[in-house]
């Protein structure tokens, strides 16, 4: 199993172009089961999460051609409906195939995602929600059958709780439904914004996008015909290389990102004390002559966002005093917390906030990745903890990172990947 190993206290420098979003690339993914032609996607990141949704959909009876950034898929030879236990199991995301699947075909069968390092994490939303919209849903054997053998109809959908994975499985949903979806408490994250600017340049009428109340006018039955996407950048990715300058006391500058998508992560940093620099496409950071501590609480976009809770909670480590980290989104997002520990952080968890007492300095150790962001957590802390430590099971990363050991050592980081226990 690949590990990274990673010298610490190196001043990073230079510049890193960020990747496109995996967390948009995959309902995006998912999307092109709504046409039988065609689709071109640009700017994908090169990740395992992505590789395994391509991978449902040949199984599905797709036809995909992935190279680098770019993939072409083409539904229309999709042959089977069901999503297996096999690639569900690793990637909780290919829950997504559920709306566009269903809405399509009439019929689907998803293996139920299960456990989850981070929470319950359940789908209950996505399932009311569809079965407001006229399906019949039964769990049996580890799978959600979901019918609608006369298509999906359209429905005022109320959403207890936002959901992204809901909103996006219920917007694709609609998008082929007979009549029309509002959907109350949407989630308005950029990567909901994108997958509904793909639908409505395929020609579905969607009011309300970026707002937390959507109307979608369904083609009832009709496939859509898409147009090229190009994907966003990753804004958690961009967060994490900000944090990387934060942490290491360094000036770097990042290419091909949105600063409008990374708002909440910008002024956090700038409350700590960190300087900016915004271009058009570019933003560099200048690092805080001293490091504040920061209070935040995780929330929906465009509040802070829960998957760059760890990350800050490794710079505020290095802070000149107390902060307080609430993580609202997720029950158990906090493993981290003694992994960074291991390291020599002082960190105490109270329910759901984290009391991080600024230290001097960590100390490289051995410590074991939980999750995807909690990964990247470790490595920011390495890059500043003095000696020698390894990142296991780095395997959570690969999911979401594109080359961050590549990225990262092109900025002037000490840090390999290794292969061994
Ligand atoms: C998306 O997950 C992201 N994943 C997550 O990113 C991100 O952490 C999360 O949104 C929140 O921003 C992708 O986009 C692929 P939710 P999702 O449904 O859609 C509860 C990363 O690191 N809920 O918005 O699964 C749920 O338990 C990942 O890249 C229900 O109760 O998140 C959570 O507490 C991890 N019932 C809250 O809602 C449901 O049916 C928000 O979850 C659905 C969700």
């Amino acid at each position: 199993m690949d590990y990274l190993q990673i010298n610490g206290g190196r001043k990073l420098s230079g510049s890193v172009t960020i990747s496109g979003a995996k967390n948009a690339a995959l309902p995006i993914i998912a999307a092109t089961i709504l046409s039988d032609k065609e689709v071109t996607l640009t700017n994908m990141p090169n990740v395992v999460d992505i590789r395994t949704l391509l991978k449902l959909l040949t199984m599905l009876g797709g036809t995909v051609a992935h190279e680098n950034t770019v993939a072409h898929i083409n539904n229309g030879t999709i042959t089977s409906t069901k999503a297996v236990y096999e690639i569900v199991s690793q990637m909780r995301a290919s829950i997504l195939v559920l709306g566009p699947l269903l809405a399509r075909f009439g019929e689907c069968e998803v293996s139920l995602p299960g456990g989850c390092a981070i929470g319950q994490r359940p789908i209950d939303l996505h399932l009311k929600a569809l079965e407001s919209m006229g399906a019949k849903i039964e769990i049996k054997g580890g799978y959600v059958h979901a019918m609608a053998p006369n298509g999906l109809k359209g429905a005022k959908i109320i959403f207890d709780k936002i959901t992204v994975g809901g909103t996006e499985n219920i917007v694709m949903a609609a998008a082929l439904a007979k009549g029309t979806t509002t959907i109350v408490n949407a989630a308005k994250e950029p990567e909901v914004v994108q997958l509904c600017e793909m639908i409505a340049d395929a020609g579905v009428k969607i009011e309300g996008i970026g707002t937390n109340e959507l109307s979608i006018e369904g083609t009832d039955g009709k496939p859509l015909s898409f147009k090229t996407v190009d994907i966003i950048p990753d804004r958690i990715e961009a967060g994490t290389y900000l944090c990387a300058g934060a942490i290491t006391n360094s000036s770097i500058t990042l290419n091909k990102v949105d600063h409008g998508h990374i708002r909440a992560s910008i002024d956090k940093l700038e409350s700590m004390g960190c300087t900016f620099d915004l271009k058009e496409d570019s933003i560099t950071i200048y690092p805080a002559k001293e490091l504040k501590p920061v209070n935040l609480i995780t929330i929906e976009y465009p509040g802070f966002p829960t998957d760059m809770q760890a990350q800050f909670m490794a710079v505020a480590v290095m802070a000149e005093g107390e902060s307080l980290i609430e993580e609202r989104l997720f029950e158990n997002r906090f493993m981290h917390v003694s992994e960074l520990n291991r390291l020599g952080a002082d960190i105490w968890l109270k329910g759901s906030t984290a009391a991080v007492k600024g230290v001097e300095k960590l100390y490289g150790a051995d410590v074991m990745a939980t999750d995807l962001r909690a990964s990247s957590a470790l490595v920011l802390a390495a890059l500043v903890a003095e000696g020698t430590t390894n990142v296991r099971r780095i395997y959570h990363l690969d999911r979401g990172y594109d080359d961050l050991e590549g990225k990262l050592a092109a900025l002037g980081a000490d840090i390999v990947r290794k292969s061994g226990k």
